[in-house]
């Protein structure tokens, strides 16, 4: 029977350990979309490139968050696991798409600002957005490499991962929304363009409904590698539970329902995202009451992160060790996504006239 299932596609960069960030915004979503959606995930290694890594460490950090992919419980025998860099239809169709993209709209996506303001040490305006003074910047900046061309095109890379696949349903966090409306963009114009539906419109999926950030532990703003702030799923109890303990949190309530701190609304949200229905309320009403004690809610904290991350971490090592398994598996799975990305192309190539002899 053919398969009719919805496809998904997704993807995490190789830079490190994944993180509880990664795992509420990503990968437990992989999890659990497998029996139901024609699943893809894949390993962003050339998005990786953008900041560019030591190659010694560019493997290894690939094989990292492959292992860490099946310890989760992503099943190569239900779902495609691949490497970006193994599917080199990729590269030949980024180079295709990037001929409909506007480097104005490239300049303007928020994480492109993000990491040249941050590769070039500018701080963000206290009012608003300047983009004006941005460009002059990043153009004065022109001959540094540390603001590359691949980071300012990063989006169009993005677009391609996931309209060679031809996926509707791409779950990833709240912070890669903006890219995914650039991608629905991007596919509108290319279909308008040449007068052929060649890609469907992918959307953000989360069974909550609503896509999810997940907050740092020191007071403010997002889990992330370059905040220095991650709790790692692979992070040793003892690590973990010392980490969730030195969390940011205010005097405590003083009167009856106040308004909570960003610190404290921080821990909440990640409660919320771990522990049970019970628990969470238990809380909140100890903080409404003003008999809420930090310690007791981040002692639970700790511990019920623990049950999400405590059986990845112990499968981890042997998988690593496992070296014949894994090149099983993203050989297999390099088969796969290469069939539907070369079908694409040859879509792609066909309508853009790029015809043999
Ligand atoms: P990356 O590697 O930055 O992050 C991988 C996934 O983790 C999510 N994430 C978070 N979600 C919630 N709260 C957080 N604090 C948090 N930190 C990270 C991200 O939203 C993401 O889902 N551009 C992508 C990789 C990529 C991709 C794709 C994804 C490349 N091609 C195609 C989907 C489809 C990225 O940099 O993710």
């Amino acid at each position: 029977m053919a398969d009719k299932k919805e496809i998904v596609l997704s993807g995490i960069r190789s830079t490190g350990n994944l993180h509880l960030g990664n795992y509420y915004g990503a990968l437990g979503k992989f999890v659990r979309m497998q029996d139901d959606y024609d699943c893809n995930f894949f390993i962003a290694d050339l998005h990786a490139l953008t900041t560019n890594p030591d190659p010694r460490e560019l493997h290894a950090n690939v094989k990292n968050i492959l292992a860490e992919y099946l310890a989760a419980g992503i099943d190569p025998e239900k779902s495609t696991i691949f490497i970006q860099s193994d599917v080199p239809e990729v590269a030949e169709m980024y180079l295709l798409l990037n001929m409909h993209v506007g480097i104005g709209e490239l300049m303007r996506t928020a994480s492109f600002k993000d990491k040249a303001r941050k590769a070039l040490g500018i701080g963000v305006p206290a009012q608003g957005d300047d983009d004006e003074a941005f460009e002059k910047e990043i153009i004065g900046a022109a001959t540094n490499k540390r603001v590359n061309a691949g980071l300012l095109t990063y989006p169009t890379l993005m677009a391609v991962d996931i309209l060679i696949q031809k996926a509707t349903k791409v779950p990833v966090g709240k912070d890669q929304e903006q890219h995914l409306e650039l991608t629905r963009r991007f596919a509108r114009r290319f279909n308008s363009f040449y007068g052929v539906e060649v890609f469907p419109e992918p959307y953000n999926f989360d069974f909550g409904g609503k896509p999810v950030k997940v907050p740092g532990l020191d007071g403010s703003g997002k889990m992330g590698k370059s905040e220095g702030n991650c709790i790692y799923l692979v992070d040793d109890p003892k690590v973990l539970r010392k980490k969730v303990m030195r969390a940011t949190t205010d005097e405590g309530p003083k009167e009856p329902n106040s308004p909570m701190s960003e610190p404290v609304a921080n821990l909440f949200t990640l409660l919320e995202l771990t522990s049970t229905p019970d628990v969470v309320s238990h809380f909140r009403e100890a903080y409404a009451d003003c008999s809420i004690r930090y310690g007791d809610l981040k002692k639970q904290l700790a511990e019920d992160i623990l049950a999400v991350t405590t059986p990845i971490r112990e499968r981890v090592n042997d998988i690593l060790a496992d070296d014949a398994y894994l090149r099983r598996v993203v050989a297999q799975g390099a088969e796969r996504a290469r069939e539907r990305a070369a079908a694409t192309l040859a879509e792609v190539r066909s309508v853009m006239g790029i015809r043999k002899f």
